[in-house]
């Protein structure tokens, strides 16, 4: 496996992730005044799964830094002939990508993937990892108080399910934060401390509200929308109860009015999207990491 490929925050060490926060804080959204030479930047996109923020918040990275992109058409490659996930990848390395980018279903899918060459970048494996959106969750909050250490983070909703809360746990962890999590008792999951939501969100920096993944077959428990919203949701009222300076955040996309009122999205306090553009600056700095060029700050000292 390229050793510059990310699969998972768990693989990053503290120094890894201030180099790539600290380099993703220089880029900027929109262009890059940073760009990699042209013969090192083919990149491929392939996502088995449906993604808005993380498929084109990686190609708006990948191009402005000067990269030529192939979206691969997942369902038009051989893979619906039989191709194995490693055929695939190893074709797309034969016949000249520098780089490829993942979503999967399958938990893990990059261990089947040990003969690639090339850098692959993880857009989420199943349940499992998330690492970009973590970063950019580091980020957001970094932004926000200045530092990762010593934030009271609060995680809910279906825990059972999620990339993000497993990813965001170790991070935030290894910094000196407190995560703690709250939802419904049948996702919750062992390890994970679990609070009650409206005692725990006075104290909280940071609500973060994450979403039903029905796809991945999380059920309501028989619960309406309002009725979860009510027991499990922020609610305008349990607004009114958060810290002055505390933030909410969301992975998105968001379920409106089920695991946020719709009024909430987009409140003075609302990070959500934010995060979406928190999300191009990071994958700009992971993507500079792939390549193997050191951090601009590593290259400075
Ligand atoms: N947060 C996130 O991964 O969103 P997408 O599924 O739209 O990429």
């Amino acid at each position: 496996m390229n050793k510059n490929s990310l699969l998972s925050v768990q693989d990053l060490s503290t120094n890894d992730i201030i180099h790539i926060l600290s380099d993703a804080s220089l880029f900027h959204v929109s262009y890059s005044d940073w760009q990699l030479p042209c013969s090192k930047a083919l990149v491929a996109n392939l996502f088995f799964e449906a993604s808005t923020r993380t498929h084109y918040s990686f190609e708006s990275a990948e191009l402005q830094l000067g990269c030529k992109v192939a979206d691969i058409l997942t369902s038009a490659s051989s893979v619906t002939k039989g191709e194995t996930l490693y055929d695939t990848i190893k074709t797309l390395e034969a016949v000249g990508y520098n780089a490829v980018v993942i979503r999967h279903p399958r938990d893990e899918y990059y261990k089947e993937l040990e003969g690639i060459n090339i850098p692959i970048l993880n857009a989420g494996d199943g349940k499992g990892n998330h690492p970009t959106q973590c970063l950019l969750d580091l980020l957001t909050m970094q932004q926000e108080f200045g530092t990762l250490k010593g934030l009271n983070v609060l995680i809910c909703g279906d825990i059972d399910h999620s990339r993000v809360a497993a990813s965001n746990k170790t991070a935030l962890e290894e910094f000196g934060s407190t995560v703690r999590f709250c939802g419904p008792k049948e996702w919750e999951r062992e390890g994970y401390e679990t609070v009650d939501f409206d005692e725990a969100l006075p104290q909280a920096d940071v609500v973060m509200m994450l979403r039903i993944q029905k796809e991945r077959g999380a059920a309501m428990h028989g619960l309406s929308d309002v009725e979860y919203l009510q027991q499990y949701g922020l609610t305008k009222e349990r607004y009114k109860r958060m810290k002055e300076t505390a933030i909410i955040m969301h992975p998105a996309p968001v379920n409106r009015g089920v695991e946020i009122d719709t009024e909430l999205v987009e409140t003075p306090k609302s990070r959500i999207f934010k995060q979406m553009s928190n999300g191009v600056l990071v994958r700009k700095a992971v993507i500079k990491r792939a390549f193997g060029y050191a951090s601009f700050e590593e290259k400075k000292g």
